[in-house]
């Protein structure tokens, strides 16, 4: 009976002190919302606090639920003070925001942008030594009238070969042993080649036009080479001329006036009697030395002239093959390397050079 007793005045005296807490924790809270307050310095903090006194699960907020444990004659004065203080929370988060807000104007309008200073721009980078090469060729080609054809890197077997006078059996083949690659689905029997030259554009080019025909070609081509001056991949510049009356005297005069334009100076030409199955005649094309006048150089071997390609006289086979009358046209052609005559302007000595990608090098090359 006694114990009952006391157990009854403990439990009386603890819920007084809960009653007596919750103002008093009210007050704690208030307090301790402006310490914290002061220290907040961005808007998302001042968000997180904000929740963390008057959210859903916010200390005072909470507190507000407690009310059923104040003796109901105080509840009115607690819950008017519950209001003031969630009032004066209210009114000191706007303050502070506004304050935040002044000062983040105030900074960024006291920021002191030079609105003269150049921007620092990437450097815009240059043309690759060979595209520089092939642009001006082709430039001057058009200056003389040509237009300029392309042709694709997977050549026929057909376009590439059996069409200039080379079939399959042809040892000038065995010289142009290359990189095949496999036919698609459906086309089994076709023979596909990574292109050995630019020769092909000239079959392409006859099969679809007709004469007058007056074309350059310039592109990439491959072939099993690897040295000094030979590379698995380099890229050519093909000529092709077709019209009644067409001659060797044509070709020379358009060479010499191309070397003209591309060098700035007039050059002898020199032709030599060479093959190639679809030219007859046919010839080698030389330059005369345009970096020594003539006199030797490491560029032309002391021999005073530099070798460019082949060239002659469209071969009438390749004509039949590709339904060109060659009773009533002639016409001619050439070939040359442009990695050469890239390595010869620019005096580089090793053509890997212009593949590596090697940005030491190339930023040497400004256009
Ligand atoms: C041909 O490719 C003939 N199609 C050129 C031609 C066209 C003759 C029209 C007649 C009529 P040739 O194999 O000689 O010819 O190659 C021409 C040039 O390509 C060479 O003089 C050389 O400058 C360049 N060349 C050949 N192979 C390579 C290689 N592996 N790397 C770099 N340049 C090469």
């Amino acid at each position: 009976m006694l114990a009952d007793r006391s157990a009854e005045r403990v439990k009386r005296a603890h819920s007084q002190s809960q009653e007596i807490r919750v103002p008093q924790r009210l007050a704690a809270q208030l307090e301790q919302f402006k310490v914290d307050l002061d220290r907040v310095t961005s808007e998302e903090a001042l968000y997180d606090l904000q929740v963390a006194y008057l959210g859903k699960k916010g200390s005072i907020t909470a507190l507000k639920a407690e009310m059923g444990k104040i003796p109901p004659a105080d509840r009115k004065a607690f819950g008017a003070a519950w209001n003031s203080a969630r009032d004066s929370i209210d009114a000191a988060l706007a303050t502070r925001r506004q304050f935040l807000k002044d000062e983040a104007r105030r900074r960024d309008l006291a920021r002191r942008v030079d609105l003269t200073m150049p921007p620092l721009r990437p450097p815009p980078g240059t043309l690759h030594p060979l595209a520089q090469t092939r642009r001006r060729l082709s430039e001057s080609f058009m200056r003389l009238g040509f237009d300029v054809a392309v042709g694709p890197h997977v050549e026929s077997g057909r376009y590439n070969f059996d069409d200039l006078n080379m079939p399959s059996d042809h040892p000038a083949r065995d010289m142009a042993d290359t990189f095949f690659v496999s036919p698609p689905a459906g086309r089994e029997g076709d023979e596909l080649v990574l292109r050995t030259h630019t020769s092909p554009v000239q079959v392409r080019t006859m099969r679809s036009q007709t004469p007058p025909i007056r074309i350059i070609a310039p592109g990439t081509t491959f072939r099993r080479d690897d040295d000094a001056t030979h590379s698995p991949m380099f890229h050519q510049i093909e000529g092709l001329y077709v019209d009644r009356g067409v001659t060797m005297a044509d070709l020379k005069a358009t060479l010499m006036a191309f070397t003209a334009d591309f060098f700035g100076q007039a050059l002898e030409v020199r032709l030599r009697p060479s093959f190639f199955p679809f030219v007859e005649p046919g010839a080698e094309f030389d330059l005369a030395c345009p970096f020594c006048s003539q006199r030797g150089c490491n560029l032309c071997k002391h021999t005073g002239f530099i070798e460019l390609g082949g060239c002659g006289m469209v071969h009438p086979a390749v004509f039949e093959a590709c339904g060109v009358d060659s009773e009533r046209y002639t016409g001619w052609a050439f070939g040359f390397g442009i990695d050469r005559m890239a390595m010869m302007l620019h005096q580089v000595p090793h053509l890997r050079l212009m593949f590596e990608g090697d940005v030491r090098f190339l930023e040497q090359f400004p256009c």
